[in-house]
């Protein structure tokens, strides 16, 4: 096994569907679970089973349409939630598991109203119940984020123990700085003594913005699964974005940490996804905003028409869009609407594009955006746009 490797687990269609408003039919979520297979994930979480009758039979029909990533059903530590995941994912080709319980001195007071001691027990009696079901068990310490890192590690051996083959090291709540979380994942990978027994996994959420952070972090540590879901949705700020951790993972090749993701659909699944839960991308969004490659100020428009990498770290066609984009603009120069007249078959030795430029800055500074039917009016070829 390459030990670089980073396996993509999703969970678009569990943690980012929970969202209010976000909710999918079962067969919406062949489609996306379909999309997300050929973009190369190696687990997609399909849902809660015993939540509601509609996630458990999305579990059931995602399982019998997919083959190759592994499906995931997540379930408290309990055993009726087991025992539902279990059936929901009887038809699975490769089936996990994902069971877990808070870590949290916070949780095991306020949500459990319990002990360390008696929560250890619950985490260990989940795990060990369901590897009767299946080989393959993750286990989730929910709010490792804020927990106390040596009884973290102390339950992390003990489900290790028990028969966890990953163990899930969320942070719920969008705690943590990159360097708490990554010195968190050292920890773990310093102290538990079977930790090379089980895969480390990242789970972060996106509260102080710093989730990509966090689990990149998590990754320099010793992760080698991350959590993440498609556009970054997710319960309140959202969860971390699948293609900023794809795409910095890429970008930075020379770390040597490889994924199984192909980057070219990245950007038609975002469409997807934002369109099927009617969730807008933000237009500054990293890599599938509208502006993510969209250059409007006459200097980077300049540099970038002189060389795309003046201005781009990313290549569009590497996500799967045709190109980048020149917005005209009252900041725009001469460079980018020579650019734009070109490409609209103008010739410019033909035109003196001085006085162009300056009917054109006169019409942008009414205007939010010069389009192509402004320009054939400038150039005196379109009926007048108002
Ligand atoms: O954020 C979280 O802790 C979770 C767990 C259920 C994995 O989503
Ligand atoms: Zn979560």
């Amino acid at each position: 096994m390459d030990k670089n490797r980073v396996y993509v687990f999703d969970t678009t269609l569990r943690d980012g569907e929970q969202v209010p408003g976000c909710q999918l039919t079962t067969v919406e979520k062949i489609i996306v679970a379909k999309e997300l297979e050929a973009l190369g994930v190696d687990v997609i979480e399909a849902g809660f089973p015993i939540s509601s009758p509609g996630d458990f039979q999305s579990v059931v029909e995602i399982s019998k349409a997919v083959s190759e990533p592994v499906i995931c059903a997540l379930t408290r530590a309990n055993t009726a939630d087991i025992d539902a995941a279990a059936a929901a994912l009887k038809y699975a080709k490769r089936k996990r598991i994902h069971t877990g319980i808070g870590a949290s001195d916070m949780h095991i007071k306020y949500k459990f109203n319990s002990t360390r001691e008696n929560i250890l027990e619950r985490a260990v009696e989940a795990v060990k119940y369901s590897r009767k079901f299946v080989d393959d068990v993750e286990f989730y310490a929910e709010d490792a984020g804020r927990a106390d890192n040596a009884y973290l590690a102390q339950m992390i051996e003990a489900v290790i123990a028990a028969g966890a083959t990953v163990v899930n090291i969320p942070d719920t709540n969008g705690y943590c700085l990159p360097e708490q979380y990554g010195a968190k994942i050292k920890y773990l990978m310093d102290h538990v003594s079977n930790i090379d027994k089980a895969i480390i996994s990242v789970h972060c959420h996106n509260d102080l913005g710093l989730a990509t952070a966090n689990t990149i972090a998590g990754v320099f540590n010793g992760a080698r699964q991350v959590e993440c879901t498609i556009n970054g949705i997710g319960e309140r700020a959202g969860n971390t974005s699948l293609e900023e951790v794809a795409m910095i993972l890429k970008t930075h090749h020379a770390l040597g940490y490889t994924t199984g993701i192909n980057s070219k659909r990245i950007y038609e699944l975002s469409n997807l996804v934002s369109n099927m839960m009617r969730m807008p991308v933000q237009p500054n969004k990293a890599i599938v905003g509208r502006n993510a490659f969209a250059h409007s100020s006459g200097i980077h428009q300049d540099g970038v028409l002189k060389h795309r990498e003046n201005y781009e770290i990313l290549d569009p066609e590497d996500i799967g869009l045709q190109s980048n984009s020149i917005i005209l603009t009252a900041r725009s120069g001469r460079h980018a609407l020579k650019h734009h007249l070109e490409r609209l078959g103008y010739k410019l030795e033909k035109i003196n594009i001085d006085d162009v430029y300056a009917r054109f800055l006169e019409m942008a500074d009414t205007r939010k955006e010069i389009t192509d039917h402004d320009l054939l009016t400038l150039m005196g070829d379109g009926a007048d746009s108002n």
